[in-house]
């Protein structure tokens, strides 16, 4: 077998010949007979992601092997899909939404919770070549609607409720708030009733999911061109507009599938489990798409890691379900250490059966990474990517090499990326000295082939700050072993609990209260979550409020606009906000100021008083 650096080396100089094999991995209606062109890939191939990640599993025999496990702690319940049920739940809600009108090409939203109709509606979208955008259920009313208004939605697809630990979210009110601030009216709105809690029903509009799909005929699988989009997830940019990232149905199929066997060394039967959010990027790759495409069985956690009931939560499911592969946040495991130093709870179960602990999302703090390597006594793997790229550009490949491990570091690229650290005029970083962290063009099957419905934004935000290069928006250095370093985001988006932010919609919120004059928010280094959105605020001349209350307001604007899951919770009143002479806000020095790096004072700074004032706000 061949080694990383030989596999590597293949991917890069012979692109084609790399992806005309791996495409093998899955069934063509059509296949393609060019691999890349114009920018995409496998034009001309035809095929249907619903069938590479269902059908065709059944047909080869897997029917009877579980291909959903879905374990809740919130609700006390657990259950599991044959490859066989799930493909007749997936046909049927398919026939659902084809019956209201959905076609190869209309888009649905889907807002839901950590439920199996979520995935089901996922791949029923597939199987009729219709476009899915997920979005978070932690998001508020006002978020949702301006996705709806992006995506333009046939049909929207939500749920009653979903369940915190500590309180039931009704969905539904949420739903109708976003529909009445949208200007785009879906036809109808598909609502899965939970027991916790029944939604009002709008006549007309809104069907019962359970009645709907209970009349629904089965609809088979749509064939559709391997670059028509199969789903669009908006995720925060520098600005308070979201971007919708797209992913194309062929070099996604092909690049997830791949990565199944070859980032992750996971083969088909085998139980992976991906504790994430099927509103994020890791929960449409490796809660859905991924281990169904390899034939795996995934697990569907609607349940935290600590508090559903004890930190021991995530050793329950990986023992009872016979998982191999976990991957989660460091956050999850962070908050895991907190309430479990010793690791007691771990000592109940059975963990021999898992092989590899795989995080993302976040920085790997090597304190976090120790810990976990040391309980487990199994590789913890570190690896890094976007919402943009749809999977790992760097990681330690074991299924290809199991490569010595650097704490703090996600190893080497992975095949297909070409990463290169480049200054600020573009030229290379030699080895040790950060820059930014690019990947030159091609990008490789999966990752995004532009915004949806907004190419020049594509283009402007990725590829125009260096010619024939992605801009990832990441900073690192590589090291003299090729060993790549992700030191963190050069831009406006932050990552708080796994969770990506941006600092310029949470802005645009608070600059709209009526007291405030001018603010700027930073993520803030934060021992459990990563990071926390912390805001830096200046009140109108001759404000009377008492600062106290101004936050609490803040707090609770931010909470209803952006939703909880901002975790914004201080706005500290300042008197002026730190600015160089031509009156641009100092945010970087601010960043470093927040994350506790060492800072230099810019020469062009107009009153380096102001960022006294910072430092010590933050010091307290
Ligand atoms: N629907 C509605 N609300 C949600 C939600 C959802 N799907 N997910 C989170 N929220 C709410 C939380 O209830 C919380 O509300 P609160 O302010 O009333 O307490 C708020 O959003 C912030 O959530 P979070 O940042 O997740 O904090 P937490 O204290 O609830 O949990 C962790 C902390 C570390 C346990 C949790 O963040 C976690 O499990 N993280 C794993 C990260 C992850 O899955 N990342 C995805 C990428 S891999
Ligand atoms: P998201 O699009 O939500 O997946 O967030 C992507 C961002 O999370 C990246 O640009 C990084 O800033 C950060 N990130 C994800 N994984 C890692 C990692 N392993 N190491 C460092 N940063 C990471």
């Amino acid at each position: 077998m061949r080694g990383y650096e030989a596999v590597y080396r293949q991917s890069i100089e012979a692109p084609e010949e790399f992806w005309r094999e791996a495409a093998r991995g899955v069934d063509w209606d059509v296949a393609p007979e060019r691999i890349r062109d114009d920018g995409r890939w496998f034009p001309g191939g035809r095929l249907n992601t619903c069938h590479n990640a269902v059908d065709r599993h059944v047909a080869a025999g897997r029917g009877d092997q579980d291909a959903l496990i879905y374990d809740s702690p919130v609700t006390g319940s657990a259950r599991r899909y044959t490859y066989r049920e799930l493909l007749d739940l997936v046909a049927r809600t398919a026939g659902m939404l084809r019956g209201l009108g959905v076609g190869a090409g209309d888009t649905v939203v889907i807002y839901m919770p950590m439920v199996p109709e979520a995935v089901i509606a996922m791949l029923a979208c597939a199987r009729l070549g219709a476009v899915h955008s997920v979005v978070f259920g932690g998001f508020a009313a006002g978020e949702l609607a301006v996705r709806i208004d992006h995506a333009r939605p046939k049909v929207v697809l939500s749920a009653s409720c979903g369940i915190e630990p500590a309180r039931l979210i009704a969905y539904k009110p949420l739903l109708d708030a976003a529909l009445e601030q949208a200007s785009h009216r879906p036809a109808h709105c598909v609502i899965l009733q939970r027991e916790q809690c029944r939604a009002d029903l709008t006549e007309g509009r809104d069907l019962d999911w359970a009645d709907a799909v209970r009349d629904a005929e089965p609809a088979g699988c749509v064939s559709v061109a391997a670059t028509d989009p199969l789903y669009v997830l908006y995720t925060s940019g520098t600005t308070g507009t979201p971007k919708g990232v797209v992913r194309d149905n062929g070099g996604h199929a092909v690049a997830l599938h791949w990565s199944m066997a070859h980032v992750y060394g996971a083969a088909p039967g085998e139980v992976f489990w991906a504790a994430s959010d099927v509103g994020w990027v890791v929960g449409h790759s490796y809660i859905v798409y991924g281990p169904l495409l390899a034939g795996c069985t995934t697990v569907l956690y609607e349940g935290k890691p600590v508090g559903t009931p004890d930190p021991g939560a995530f050793w329950r499911v990986v023992s009872t379900y016979g998982v191999r592969t976990l991957f989660t946040a460091p956050t999850a495991f962070r908050a895991i250490k907190k309430e479990d130093p010793s690791g007691s709870f771990m000592k109940n179960w059975d963990l021999s059966g898992l092989r590899y602990l795989f995080l993302a999302g976040e920085r790997l703090d090597p304190d976090t990474y120790h810990w976990a390597s040391d309980l487990l006594g199994i590789p913890v793997i570190d690896h890094w990517w976007q919402t943009e790229t749809g999977w790992p550009i760097a990681a330690n490949c074991v299924g290809i090499e199991r490569l010595p491990l650097k704490p703090g570091s996600p190893t080497k690229p992975v095949p297909g990326w070409d990463v290169r650290i480049l200054d600020g005029e573009g030229n290379e970083c030699p080895p040790g000295v950060e820059g930014a962290v690019t990947v030159r063009l091609p990008l490789p099957p999966g990752s995004l082939p532009t915004l949806y419905r907004d190419d020049d934004r594509f283009t402007e935000s990725y590829l125009s700050r260096y010619p024939g290069h992605y801009l990832t928006g990441d900073g690192g250095y590589v090291d003299d072993d090729g060993y790549l370093f992700v030191m963190g985001r050069v831009d406006d988006v932050i990552n708080v609990a796994g969770h990506r932010l941006s600092t310029g919609a949470i802005e645009e919120v608070v600059s709209a209260h009526p007291d405030v004059a001018e603010c700027a928010v930073i993520g803030m280094a934060d021992e459990l979550k990563g990071q926390l959105p912390v805001g830096f605020v200046v009140l109108k001349a001759g404000s009377p409020r008492d600062p106290a209350d101004i936050e609490r307001e803040l707090v609770a604007l931010v909470r209803e606009r952006i939703g909880p899951v901002a975790a914004f919770r201080r706005a500290v009143v300042v008197t002026r906000l730190p600015k160089t002479r031509s009156g641009k806000i100092l945010r970087r020095t601010m960043r470093d100021i927040a994350a506790g790096s060492a800072y230099a004072v810019p020469s062009t700074i107009e009153d380096p008083a102001a960022l006294t004032e910072i430092a010590e706000a933050v010091e307290d």
